[in-house]
């Protein structure tokens, strides 16, 4: 008998999403009998009549695993759970489709479902699996703040995107001696602008997990314009990143230009422009650790499907290929600890968190 796994990714999209889909079906024609089937459009494909779905086969994910992006295509906003559905009088509301769900997977004869996400689509995972579905998880987000696992594939190809812009706008900055700002994403996590910030060599790195002073970092960039300053600056902010103003109101949200309206306020001395990177960072080739991580989760989960290990995500923890229970993944977050050695780095190497 055919065994059938249907490949669900949602949230929003990362490079190496294909390099995951590529290595589940490469590792599945290993075995005999096994078919590999995707859902279009996240869980929308395997809701919608007629099911919108794709056979998954050597031939169709061949060279897939350079191209960013997921051949699949990806919704961020659908939930079984929670699934909006027109009513008759033409209104839509959300409803609980998730029964719906698990009859296709038993009339259409799947036996696990393989779901590719973030910390929300994964709490859709958990509770498709207390519903006794057959499904493991792949974690997946550019924020890598996903505590279970040591490393989210996306998130270093994310890194060197925003490490190449700041690299860019050390060189404007530097010829017009401008302050120059770089928003970059990161959701509540500061990674990428850390990493950014460090391997690009900005002046100043904001991130969610130490909210900052404006005047610290008024003080940093007055040091860079001082008599032995160099004249301009480079600040790397986290989209997260958040302040309290003169009044004590905590500041943040468009963070890129609350930190320039701030400056302006005391009409500080250089001119100030903003760059917010956004979905630059979601799209494109993943880089080799991105691709080479992607493979060895793709391949971890189909074993774990052969292993029957159901409820189960495949990480990479500690260097090592592994799995971890549902239950100990969702809402638990991979912030930046204050007392990591990359925060220890970057203030030894004169970087302001503005703290
Ligand atoms: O979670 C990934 C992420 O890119 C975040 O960094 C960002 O805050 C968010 O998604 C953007 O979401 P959207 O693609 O819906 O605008």
């Amino acid at each position: 008998m055919k065994q059938r796994i249907l490949i669900v990714n949602s949230g929003g999209d990362c490079p190496g999403m294909n390099a995951v889909i590529r290595a589940i079906v490469k590792r599945a024609s290993r075995e005999l009998d096994w078919e590999i089937i995707g859902s279009i459009n996240g869980f929308d494909g395997f809701l919608a009549e007629p099911l919108e779905i794709m056979p998954l086969t050597k031939d169709i994910v061949e060279g897939i695993h350079i191209y960013g992006g997921t051949i699949l295509t990806t919704n961020n906003k659908r939930n079984p759970f929670c699934y909006p559905v027109k009513q008759e009088d033409g209104t839509i509301l959300n409803e609980d489709v998730s029964d719906k769900l698990i009859y296709n997977l038993k009339v259409f004869g799947f036996d696990a479902i393989i779901h590719i996400g973030g910390n929300e689509s994964h709490k859709i995972s958990l509770k498709l699996a207390q519903k006794g579905v057959n499904i493991i998880g792949i974690p997946k987000t550019i924020n890598n703040d996903l505590a279970s696992t040591d490393y989210s594939f996306g998130f270093q190809t994310a890194a060197q995107v925003a490490t190449e812009a700041v690299d860019k706008l050390v060189t404007t900055a530097s010829s017009h001696n401008r302050v120059l700002i770089l928003e970059v994403m990161g959701r509540d996590a500061g990674w990428i602008a850390l990493h950014a910030a460090v391997a690009g060599g900005a002046d100043v790195c904001l991130i969610p997990e130490i909210p900052f002073s404006m005047d610290k970092v008024i003080k940093k960039l007055k040091s860079r314009y001082s008599a032995d300053g160099r004249g301009f600056a480079n600040i790397v902010v986290a989209e997260g990143a958040h302040f309290k103003d003169k009044k004590g109101a905590s500041i943040s949200g468009n963070i890129a230009s609350k930190i320039t309206a701030a400056l302006k306020e005391i009409n500080f001395e250089a001119d100030i422009r903003e760059t917010i990177l956004g979905h630059l960072q979601r799209g494109g080739t993943p880089n080799a650790f991105d691709r080479i991580l992607a493979t060895e989760l793709g391949v971890k989960a189909f074993e774990l499907v052969k292993e029957k290990k159901f409820g189960t995500m495949a990480i990479h923890k500690n260097s090592e290929l592994t799995h971890i229970n549902l239950t100990e993944v969702i809402d638990k977050y991979n912030k930046v600890n204050l007392s990591h050695n990359l925060i220890h780095t970057a203030k030894g190497i004169g970087i302001s968190f503005g703290d």
